[in-house]
């Protein structure tokens, strides 16, 4: 089994889009532009699953998924993350914490992020104080029509109590 801890960061960036629904976290947010992409363009799940595949050092989501298989056309993205969480566990290893940010002008992060936090937490079989999520307004970036999203996981040896 393996000991100590193993870091990871992800990053994913798409834009937003006419005719899509808006997915951040797995959670639906009604009334609001979508964002574009192969799969449902959940841009916070995309660096999720990054981050715990290079915290594993077992490549990225596009080596995994490959974003011109018609498999994962308007995918649930929340596939994408149980399946880097099975390898997670499978590699002897468990989540100790998520720390996530989200850069986006709209919608306000407020009034979804407790519901975001609780999708992460139950995808990633995680206790609900180790993930965090804050959000940012991409100020002075240029890019008004853009959702970013940074994540750092931290995993643990399974059997370290
Ligand atoms: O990016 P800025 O410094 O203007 O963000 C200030 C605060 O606004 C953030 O710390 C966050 O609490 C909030 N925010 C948000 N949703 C966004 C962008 C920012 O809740 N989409
Ligand atoms: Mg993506």
């Amino acid at each position: 089994m393996s000991a100590g801890l193993r870091i990871g960061q992800g990053f994913d960036s798409h834009g937003f889009a006419a005719g899509r629904e808006l997915r951040l976290g797995g959670v639906l947010i009604p009334g609001e532009r979508g964002l574009a992409g192969h799969s449902d363009g959940d841009v916070l799940l995309h660096a999720v699953c990054d981050a715990l595949l290079g915290a594993l050092a077992l490549g990225d989501i596009g080596e995994h998924f490959p974003p011109g298989d018609a498999r994962w056309r308007n995918a649930d993205s929340r596939e994408f993350v149980r399946h880097a969480c099975g390898l997670v566990r499978q590699r002897g290893w468990r989540l100790a914490n998520l720390d996530a940010t989200l850069i986006l002008d709209t919608p306000r992060l407020g009034p979804h992020r407790e519901a975001i936090r609780q999708s992460l937490a139950a995808l990633l079989d995680s206790p609900l104080d180790r993930i965090s999520l804050k959000a940012k307004t991409p100020e002075g970036l240029g890019l008004p029509d853009t959702a970013i999203a940074q994540v750092v996981v931290l995993l643990e040896a399974a059997a370290a109590e």
